[in-house]
């Protein structure tokens, strides 16, 4: 690409991104702030080989509306409110833009004099701006550096401190990760513990101090931890202190864990990665007051100081500890300057040999906002979130759960109760984010869901606050409707089951009670029927005595003897009648004969005195407690027997029938 050719489609590009973040400020309806793609869908898009040959530039630019901007999640959308900010703006794109046409490597100062003195003079008004101390100036002891991120920043911190407390051995001899320690909160970043274990340190060493009701680390704990740690024989390494955690921005006390650091000889690095730039506010310098103790500190412009990344600053009180840890002068990097030692080489205050300009973007960010319009974006978010954290507080649906000193909220929506609080949460956080509109993010604080509105892209101003402000309401209305529904049909889809439940119940007893009933008819008519069958029995009997009787008066033969066999043929009939009867159970036929007379008959024919002389049958009925016998057909005692007539015989059954006393049915039924 020519020169003019650079100038003909690099005016397209500065066309293009000019259009893109115009669509964004007037058009942000027409953007979707996350990304709507699927996982593979950009690499579908794209060709699987690379070119053979170069394409016309139109192509390219055509491919980042095709390919590009639909797999975009907008981070200068000003609807967009996750993570923190990535701020970008048109001075610091343009300052990228030298430094990427300057294309030079400032590993020494000897590589590009200007990349590092800038650098470090920028450096110096930062820390001016911010108010942080005298040491960190490049007049000091120390020293600012922009680093490539605070992840790296916190690195670079803890070997500066480890090689202090090692007092220059590690250089030589490595970590001992069996002595050496570091201090962290449960709210650091994960960086430091990354750090950690890429110095070889590993998690073990890592001591995590604990946190106050607002989530900042205790100096009392940490105090505590390092008196133990101390007496065991524990070297400790570094103390990692937050201004503004990632989770809440909750501030650590840095006055307070500064002077314990002293006491114990620890380096106290301030990760202040978000918040760290606020300071150029100086209203909002006292949420950092203490920062005269850090050893080390940093912050990212890149995140809301209309800087593009990556651009972290980062200050050492002594840079010695720094360039002790890091510098290492291979022959072919040998200069004069280096020799003379009097200048700077950034090469070795990072990992990193090769460096970028960056500290041109950030000259040129502050040289279009001055101080005056980099606090005014600052304080125009911070005001935009204390307003929105007042809404908040006003209503009724949605809890503020943590400190908000800053442009961070976390709000913990209300649900109804049995309700499923973080489902709901994360439920009304998908819906939010589907809608494109605006992007959350969320944390958890306590253990419980929260919703995270960090405030703070360059775009974003009142109105859009206020936009999220009410789909957050809507999406809540909409949900704790949505849940009161979905209660209100499992309440009557209970209820429905409890009433079919109900009336199967209904419908089993009556069944029960049909059968119960029809087994008691089925008894009676059993017992009727045995009834019957005896009667007729003892009718045939009685016939065949009389047969007997009138054989006897007509031959004049043997009485006692016939009399006695026809007794006996009769005698054994009503015990077989008896045992059947006796199917129907009947507590008063204790000797398994017929209550209904049928006993007195055995000893009338059996035994004509009447008398049983066994006595069994009196035993047996003594327990009765009607005796189901009519006087009238008992052979008086001093009487002898008279032979009942058929017609009273049917007498006698009939009443014993009737007075046949069963049991209710429900004694009778088997369960
Ligand atoms: C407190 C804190 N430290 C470190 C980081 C990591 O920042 P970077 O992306 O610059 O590595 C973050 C990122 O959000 C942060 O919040």
């Amino acid at each position: 690409m020519t020169p003019e050719e650079f100038r003909q489609h690099g005016h397209e590009v500065v066309d293009w991104i000019a259009d893109y973040w115009s669509r964004l400020r007037d058009d942000p309806g027409s953007v979707p702030v996350r990304s709507q793609v699927s996982p593979g869908d950009v690499r579908a898009a794209l060709p699987p080989a690379a070119p053979e040959q170069g394409e016309p530039f139109s192509a390219v630019l055509g491919d980042l509306d095709r390919v590009v901007l639909p797999g975009i999640t907008h981070w200068q959308h000003p609807g967009f409110l996750g993570y923190f900010p990535a701020n970008t703006s048109g001075p610091s794109v343009l300052g990228d833009l030298v430094s990427a046409g300057l294309g030079v490597q400032g590993m020494s100062w000897v590589t590009s004099p200007a990349a590092t003195e800038l650098e470090q003079h920028v450096m110096d008004w930062f820390a001016e701006l911010m108010g942080l101390p005298e040491s960190f100036r490049s007049t000091g002891t120390g020293g600012g550096v922009v680093q490539d991120s605070s992840s790296g920043a916190n690195l670079v911190a803890l070997l500066a401190a480890l090689h202090r407390a090692s007092k220059g051995a590690t250089l030589r001899q490595g970590v001992r990760p069996e002595d050496h320690t570091v201090y962290v909160s449960a709210q650091t970043h994960s960086s430091m513990e990354k750090a950690a274990r890429i110095a070889g340190l590993g998690t073990d060493a890592i001591r995590v101090v604990e946190v106050d009701a607002d989530l900042a680390m205790s100096p009392r704990a940490l105090a505590q931890r390092l008196e133990r740690d101390v007496a065991r024989g524990f070297v400790p390494v570094l103390v990692c202190a937050t201004v503004g955690t990632t989770s809440t921005t909750a501030i650590d006390p840095l006055a307070e864990l500064g002077a314990v650091c002293q006491r114990f000889g620890v380096w106290l690095h301030v990760d202040a990665a978000y918040a760290g730039v606020s300071a150029v506010v100086p209203e909002l310098r006292a949420l950092q007051a203490g920062v005269e103790w850090a050893d080390s500190y940093t912050t990212d412009a890149h995140k809301w100081l209309l800087t593009g990344f990556d651009a972290t600053l980062f200050w050492v009180a002594d840079r010695a500890a720094l360039t002790g840890a890091l510098a290492i002068l291979p022959e072919y990097l040998r200069n004069a300057a280096t020799d003379t030692g009097a200048v700077v080489d950034y090469r070795d205050w990072q990992i990193e040999l090769g460096r970028r300009f960056r500290a041109l973007k950030l000259w040129f960010v502050v040289r279009w906002y001055g101080a005056e319009g980099l606090r005014e974006h600052i304080r125009g978010h911070v005001a935009m979130a204390q307003e929105l954290a007042g809404w908040a507080r006003d209503d009724d649906r949605f809890d503020v759960v943590a400190p908000h000193p800053l442009s961070l909220v976390c709000l913990q929506p209300r649900w109804p109760a049995g309700v499923d609080a973080d489902v709901a949460t994360m439920t009304l956080l998908d819906r939010l984010n589907d809608g494109g509109e605006v992007f959350l993010t969320h944390t958890t604080v306590g253990g419980r869901a929260v919703l995270r509105v960090a405030i703070g892209a360059p775009a974003t101003t009142r109105v859009h606050v206020e936009r999220a402000w009410a789909l957050l309401c809507e999406g809540h209305d909409w949900l704790a409707n949505d849940f009161a529904e979905q209660q209100a049909e499992q309440r009557a889809r209970e209820l429905a089951e409890r009433q079919a439940a109900e009336q199967r119940a209904r419908e089993q007893a009556e069944q029960a009670a049909v059968e119960r009933a029809a087994a008691v008819e089925a008894a009676a008519a059993e017992a009727v029927a045995a009834e019957a069958v005896a009667a007729e029995a003892v009718a045939a009997e009685a016939v065949a005595v009389e047969t007997a009787a009138g054989v006897d008066q007509s031959t004049g033969g043997d009485q006692t003897g016939s009399d006695q066999a026809a007794g006996e043929a009769v005698g054994a009939e009503p015990v077989a009648t008896g045992v059947a009867a006796g199917t129907v159970p009947d507590e008063g036929d204790a000797g398994g004969t017929s209550p209904t007379g049928f006993g007195a008959l055995d000893r009338a024919t059996a035994d004509p005195t009447g008398a049983d002389p066994t006595g069994a049958d009196d035993e047996a009925r003594a327990g009765e407690p009607a005796a189901p016998r009519d006087p009238a057909h008992e052979p008086p005692a001093d009487e002898s027997p008279t032979v009942e007539t058929p017609a009273a015989w049917d007498e006698t059954a009939a009443q014993a029938t009737a007075q046949a006393d069963l049991p209710p049915a429900a004694d009778r039924l088997p369960d």
